[in-house]
């Protein structure tokens, strides 16, 4: 009788609790491919309301959208899709379903895994930091960690700097996680570093050649909060002064053409740019890393996921830099690298062509006012099938090919000697 009353008061507490993936019941998500320009205008606007999650942005006539709905919301954006004329296809029919299968794969695979970092799971934020920390302790003469700066909640961010040349060698600035709940682009970041560190021998050259700077994931609160609360969280964690409303996109947030494209100055909305420009403290943390090394950097990577592209800038505008066509080129030849390990194809241009203009993004800052030439935001894996609920098994092989375009990458600017 005991044990029941025990069993009794217990079911009750856990209905009464809010599980904290409930507001994923019954979310779908919505695939529609635009046939007008009009209709890319149109869907380009919906993402400034609070209503959907933009899985993935309005691209070009023929490509796909993929637009996240909550149950409450599901009925406008039929009827909305309807007027617009667009045929939708249901691309997830249960989101949550699909956010537990994949927490249960990766803690599967975690269970398995017998060191504290590996690539056959993904890893917490505490995880990653750690294993940095571990990595100066035991390749001294290969890397250093600093200690950069401290997120919204207080987290401690970290930049390694990786190679054996001297300091005024050519430098690549790498970031991941700038959007947390892209958990590919973490996992693949740190996967490029341990190939290094693994094999510094195979890749002396590049080592004594190029230095790295790598932050393998620049939103530690967010990425934290896609662990413990909602595994689709993409903005950061600060207060906005609107209740209920955290967070502002931290790729709208850089101080270049800041608002003037495809960012909301909505707190409540996904891509809101925030109050002002650099308003989120991580970004500054990223930023005056940038500016530190900006003498040195002839690169900078920025890793989201998903979609397979390779965009340079610009973002704010449908203009190209002047020397488009040498970001184009090294582009096409990391990608041809990348394409040639497991086949994966990706698209290639500028972010405002290939993608919707969205100013305010880190790539076009690095370029316009970092100065740095080549400026790149690479989405990974996949195209969709399982977004942003990538399986830990695709870890590796998009390590392995992405690894390879950033040899491609490495090995231009190596110094003939
Ligand atoms: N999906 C990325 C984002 O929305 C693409 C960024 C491309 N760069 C840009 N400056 N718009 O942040
Ligand atoms: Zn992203």
């Amino acid at each position: 009788m005991k044990t029941l009353l025990v069993l009794a008061s217990f079911l009750l507490l856990a209905a009464a609790l809010p599980t904290p993936k409930s507001f994923l019941h019954g979310a779908q998500v919505f695939r529609v491919v635009p046939k007008t320009e009009g209709q890319i205008h149109y869907l380009s606007g919906l993402i400034k309301s609070d209503h959907y999650d933009f899985w993935t942005e309005p691209r070009a006539i023929g490509k796909p959208v993929d637009i996240m709905a909550k149950a409450f919301h599901i009925p406008q954006l039929k009827s909305t899709l309807l007027k617009l004329g667009l045929k939708y296809e249901i691309l997830v029919s249960n989101v949550a379903q699909q956010v537990e299968a994949l927490h249960m794969a990766n803690e599967k695979a975690r269970a398995k895994g017998t060191k504290a970092m590996d690539w056959t799971s993904y890893h917490t934020y505490d995880e990653i930091t750690e294993w940095l920390d571990s990595l100066a302790t035991d390749y001294p003469s290969l890397c250093t960690v600093e200690d950069v700066g401290t997120s919204y909640e207080g987290r401690t961010m970290k930049l390694l700097k990786l190679g054996t040349g001297p300091a005024t060698n050519p430098g690549i600035f790498i970031d991941g996680g700038i959007h947390a709940r892209e958990w590919i682009s973490p996992a693949t970041v740190t996967y490029i570093i341990n190939e290094f560190v693994q094999n510094s021998d195979t890749y002396a050259d590049i080592l004594a050649g190029v230095n790295f700077y790598i932050m393998p994931s620049i939103n530690p609160d967010g990425y934290a909060y896609t662990w413990s609360n909602d595994r689709l969280w993409r903005k950061t964690r600060s207060e906005t002064g609107t209740p209920g409303c955290r967070g502002a996109d931290p790729n709208r947030n850089w101080g270049f053409h800041w608002m003037e494209a495809g960012a909301s100055s909505n707190p409540c909305s996904d891509i809101f740019a925030g109050s002002v420009e650099f308003s989120e403290v991580e970004m500054q943390n990223v930023r005056d890393q940038i500016l530190k090394y900006q003498d040195t950097l002839v690169a900078y990577l920025t890793f989201h996921s998903y979609s397979q592209l390779w965009m340079y800038p610009w973002g704010y505008t449908t203009d190209l830099p002047s020397d488009w066509q040498e970001l184009d080129s090294l582009a096409q030849d990391a990608v041809s690298a990348l394409t040639g390990v497991h086949g994966t194809s990706y698209d290639i241009g500028s972010s405002t062509n290939i993608l919707y203009a969205a100013a305010g993004g880190s790539d076009d800052w690095a370029k316009g006012v970092g100065n740095v030439k080549y400026s790149y935001t690479i989405e990974l894996r996949d195209t969709g099938f399982w977004g942003f609920q990538l399986p830990p098994e695709q870890i590796i092989p998009t390590g392995e090919e992405t690894f390879e375009a950033l040899k491609v990458v490495a090995n231009f600017f190596l110094t003939p000697r």
